[in-house]
């Protein structure tokens, strides 16, 4: 069965970006000249997805607006010559279907994706986490749902990172079973370095199938005292095996400081208008020093 629907949580509250995010959402913080989530959303357009929901919380009303229709700001353009603006104001809302519901209380991730279960049905689906940006030239998506068409089963996106750095993702233990593939063996949410079983990270993409959801509905709630989606993927693999997907291309945490003004820079200077000035920019900079 195809991929075609996706599920965006993003009902945080964004504490590590405050007081940026006190009145907005995270996922409104603009990179460059898009917010972090547009980047995400065209990612899943571009992997062939048609239907998104985002599972949203209070103070979200921007992203709903965002990929909505303005016709007041279409008809100022438009009056004022620059048809072009218009095009690109118009061209979000034709993006894609988006479909909204409300995560009541932030339970966890776990409790996000659960949240989604009546508009998945009973369909294999796409997971993607807003502060994740990776900058790829398949998209990542796309590189998972090629791991999901041929091995027919859950898929995790995974990248090495710095063991110093394991404690704040999902860690997994893996078996390759073909180039950049594996087989998932066990999984852990954020271990402490000492209990890590390997340097193997889940990135924020995810196919899951529909038999994710009654493991939700019955999953305890786990580290931080949340319902984990790791801890219920971890039961699912009990009755069918996991996948992993080492993806390539260049993902930047925007969901952490310094890792968004890293993505600022790294984009900023792959962009043709900015790159000769932003780099005698940055080199008068990094000369000082
Ligand atoms: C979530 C997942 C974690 C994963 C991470 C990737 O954690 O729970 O397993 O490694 O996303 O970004 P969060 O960063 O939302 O706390």
């Amino acid at each position: 069965m195809q991929v075609k629907k996706a599920v965006f949580p993003v009902a945080g509250l964004g504490t590590r970006f405050l007081p940026a995010t006190k009145a907005s959402p995270k996922e409104m913080l603009n990179l460059i000249d898009k917010p972090l989530v547009q980047y995400v959303v065209e990612e899943a357009v571009n992997a062939g997805i048609e239907q998104i929901l985002f599972v949203t919380g209070r103070n979200k009303r921007s992203i709903e607006d965002h990929f909505d229709i303005a016709f007041e700001l279409e008809a100022l353009l438009h009056e004022k010559g620059k048809q072009d603006e218009a095009m690109a104001v118009r061209s979000l809302a034709d993006l894609v279907n988006i479909f909204y519901v409300r995560q009541k209380q932030a339970l966890g991730l776990g409790h996000a994706i659960l949240c989604a279960r009546e508009f998945i049905n009973n369909e294999p689906f796409a997971v993607l986490l807003g502060d994740d940006i990776i900058d790829s030239e398949r998209p990542c998506l796309a590189q998972l749902l090629d791991v999901y068409r041929h091995w027919r089963g859950p898929v995790l996106a995974l990248e090495q990172v710095p063991m110093e750095a394991i404690s704040s993702y999902g860690c997994v233990k893996a078996k390759t079973i073909a180039p950049r593939t594996y087989e998932v063996l066990d999984m852990v949410e954020k271990p402490k370095l000492e209990d890590a079983p390997s340097d193997l990270a889940i990135i924020g993409r995810y196919i899951l199938t529909p038999d994710i959801f009654p493991i939700l509905e019955r999953q305890q709630p786990g580290k931080g005292g949340e319902i984990q989606l790791t801890d219920a993927i971890l039961e699912l693999s009990k009755s069918r095996t996991i996948y992993g997907c080492h993806f390539e291309g260049n993902r930047h945490d925007c969901g952490d400081k310094l890792g968004f003004l890293k993505a600022t820079v790294d984009l900023a200077l792959k962009r043709e208008e900015f790159r000769e000035d932003f780099t005698a920019f940055l080199q008068t900079k990094v000369c000082r020093i």
